[in-house]
């Protein structure tokens, strides 16, 4: 067995092949001078079961997956497992207006057609999955390694951003042995969230919030306000996807204590490994 690199996922394919002991390979990317993507697997062949780890996001890191895949059978991988860390477009994950596409449906469809097996972290809707209809699959949560990684740093209360990322506040809190909570979110725009006051006590306690993805920072930045009004001794906040849209880090900087990602995208903060629960479904 052999892990292979894209150029979205140097660092994780490499604490993948790490944990479950095997090689790893980085595959070669460049850009052709009109910009479009080549790459290639320096390896004269490959064993039966490979296993590919690569973002489908940006647009440009799709393409490159769907090539790799190509690459990786042309060398002799009969069974190919597909790490998607980061699937992009999962939050079109309806037919919002009419004559619009199911965006995640579409990219489902087009990532299991050279793959046995597709592996995902944190997909925003786990009903995705269902449109893998040809491979397996499996979607792993990061919650038990951003556990661990806040299981010393003196966390009191951990803070889901709304309901629906509860279950993974709860998880993180359960590893962690803190109590758990979440804030009622009102979206108002694409980068404007509310925070309803609610009654917590965090006075003089140090919060960890948790969601699944920061984008523009909106929805940490209205809850951290909020939190320090509340009289929150510190606010770090974390995430699996680490999209950081629109200089959104600077601005967590300013407000939060500490923030950290996990490494489904690698970046300037995406210190916690999400290869361990990888490795377990491998
Ligand atoms: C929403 O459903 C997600 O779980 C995140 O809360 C959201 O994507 C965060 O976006 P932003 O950082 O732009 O507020």
């Amino acid at each position: 067995m052999i892990v292979i690199g894209g150029s979205s996922s140097r660092g994780l394919s490499a604490d993948l092949a790490s944990v479950l002991g095997v090689e790893c390979e980085q595959a070669t990317v460049k850009r052709f001078p009109d910009n479009e993507c080549y790459v290639r697997i320096e390896k004269e062949s490959l064993d039966p079961e490979a296993i590919l780890v690569q973002n489908s996001y940006p647009d440009s890191n799709f393409v490159e997956l769907l090539l790799l895949q190509e690459a990786a059978r042309s060398l002799g991988v009969e069974r190919l497992v597909t790490v998607v860390p980061y699937f992009g477009y999962a939050r079109q994950d309806k037919r919002f207006e009419k004559g619009e596409p199911i965006s995640a449906k579409v990219m489902a469809h087009h990532l299991q057609l050279y793959s046995d097996k597709m592996i995902t972290v944190d997909i925003h809707t786990p009903s995705i999955l269902d449109w893998f209809d040809t491979a397996e699959s499996v979607d792993v949560g990061a919650a038990p390694e951003i556990g661990r990684f806040f299981s010393k740093a003196g966390i009191d209360l951990v803070l889901a951003p709304d309901q629906g990322a509860s279950k993974r506040a709860n998880e993180v809190a359960s590893v962690i042995g803190v109590e758990w909570d979440y804030l009622v979110k009102i979206r108002l725009s694409g980068t404007e969230v509310k925070i309803s006051p609610k009654n917590l006590d965090v006075k003089g306690r140090n919060v960890l919030i948790v969601d699944d993805i920061i984008s523009t920072g909106g929805t940490i930045i209205a809850a951290t306000r909020e939190l320090r009004k509340m009289g929150a001794s510190s606010v770090t906040a974390t995430c699996t996807h680490g999209l950081f849209a629109k200089g959104a880090l600077p601005k967590l900087y300013e407000e939060c204590d500490k923030v950290v990602s996990a490494n489904t995208l690698e970046g300037e903060v995406s210190e916690i490994s999400v290869a361990p629960q990888i490795a377990k479904v491998i």
